[in-house]
């Protein structure tokens, strides 16, 4: 198993998303179901283990931890040797009457609860909140590090200029933002910028929600219930039928390297750039183990030039994280 850095932070090559054993891909596993999973992944070399304090079934706001405390009890016999992330909201009335400081403060005490242990690796700001100014929540973050608590911090779905803000006051170990062969806004500046400054790059659904793996069609019904499938325009039956050249393409790849399409489309990201590290989500073992199997998976510059200048010539239709990119959440646009 090869690794990477995130800044100093020694991870496998891909990590897991934890996120769908509590919520947004349909009906949840079992927590047994999910926990053996997560040990299935650290027997196979995973080390980077993605969460949430959000996570939970319909994002309930009263079942905050749901798959934080999954993940703890299924890391807490190699807590030591695996590196942990998780992320916190930082509501605007909570920081008026506690301040930034004593509000990271206390969504990280409660998330080590749940994850029963006493320091997290690297803990993202969620989303930006516009009312809280990034340089203070860096120095908080700062604060955390010097106490003990973080090893590294991290922002999610930003641009480059939040990022230069926060990175001047504290230096970042990670971007966590959308990133897959068909969302690739991230490749103009926030990649240039990481690569730049010594800061790793996490793409969350790097397989598209699924649909780079070739088992979403346009006779796919996603589930009633909690599934985000249901609001991603990618996924709408006409861009999943217009977008078919972009299958092809990783198709005629995984023939040919005797891989599947979800392990193309991240060996592809892989082989790109020496500073990212996806972190895939399944609630299925077979495919949990299948994505990290991707780490065997060795482009030849060749084969990547090959395969950068076939996809370059595809039309992407449709949009992934459109409406999280404008800092809401698919949630929120249901209710729209
Ligand atoms: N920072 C943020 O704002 C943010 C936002 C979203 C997600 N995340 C994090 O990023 C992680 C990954 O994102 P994601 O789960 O949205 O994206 P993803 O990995 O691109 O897609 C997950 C979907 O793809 C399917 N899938 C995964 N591997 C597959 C395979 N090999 N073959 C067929 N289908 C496959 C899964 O179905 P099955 O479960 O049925 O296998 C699931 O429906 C999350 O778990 C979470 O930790 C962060």
């Amino acid at each position: 198993m090869k690794t990477r850095k995130l800044k100093d932070l020694i991870v496998s090559e891909i990590g897991i998303g934890c996120m769908g054993f509590s919520h947004g891909y349909g009906q949840i596993p079992t927590e047994e179901y999910s926990i053996e999973a997560i040990r299935k992944a650290h027997d196979f070399g995973c080390t980077f283990f993605d969460t949430a304090e959000v996570y939970a079934p319909n994002l309930d706001p009263n079942l905050k931890g749901h798959n934080e405390k999954i993940v703890g009890k299924a890391i807490k016999d190699f807590r030591k040797d695996i590196v942990l992330a998780t992320k916190l909201h930082l509501p605007t009335e909570e920081v008026k009457s506690k301040g930034v400081y004593e509000t990271l403060r206390a969504h990280l005490d409660k998330s080590l609860k749940h994850l029963q242990t006493d320091y997290v690796d690297l803990y993202y700001l969620h989303r930006i909140n516009p009312e809280v100014p990034v340089e203070e929540v860096a120095e908080g973050m700062g604060r955390l590090i010097k106490e003990g608590s973080i090893r590294g911090w991290g922002l999610s779905q930003v641009p480059v200029k939040i990022i230069d803000k926060a990175q001047k006051v504290t230096p970042l170990s990670a971007i966590q933002n959308i990133y897959s062969m068909i969302e690739r806004g991230v490749e103009e500046e926030v990649i240039p910028y990481c690569l730049k400054n010594n800061i790793g790059f996490v793409p969350f659904s790097p397989i598209a929600s699924g649909f780079l793996s070739g088992k979403v069609t346009v006779n796919t019904e996603f589930e009633k219930v909690d599934d985000v499938r249901n609001f991603v325009p990618q996924l709408k039956k006409e861009n999943i039928a217009a977008n078919q050249p972009i299958l092809d393409v990783i198709g005629r790849f995984a023939k040919a390297k005797e891989a599947t399409n979800a392990q193309i489309s991240l060996a592809w990201m892989l082989h790109k750039y020496p500073n990212v590290v996806p972190i895939p989500g399944s609630k299925n073992q077979g495919r949990i183990l299948e994505n990290l199997g991707a780490w065997n998976v060795e482009l030849t510059n060749e084969e990547f030039n090959d395969l950068e200048t076939a996809l370059n010539a595809c039309e992407v239709h449709g949009h992934r994280g459109f409406d999280e990119s404008e800092g809401r959440s698919f949630l929120q646009v249901k209710h729209k």
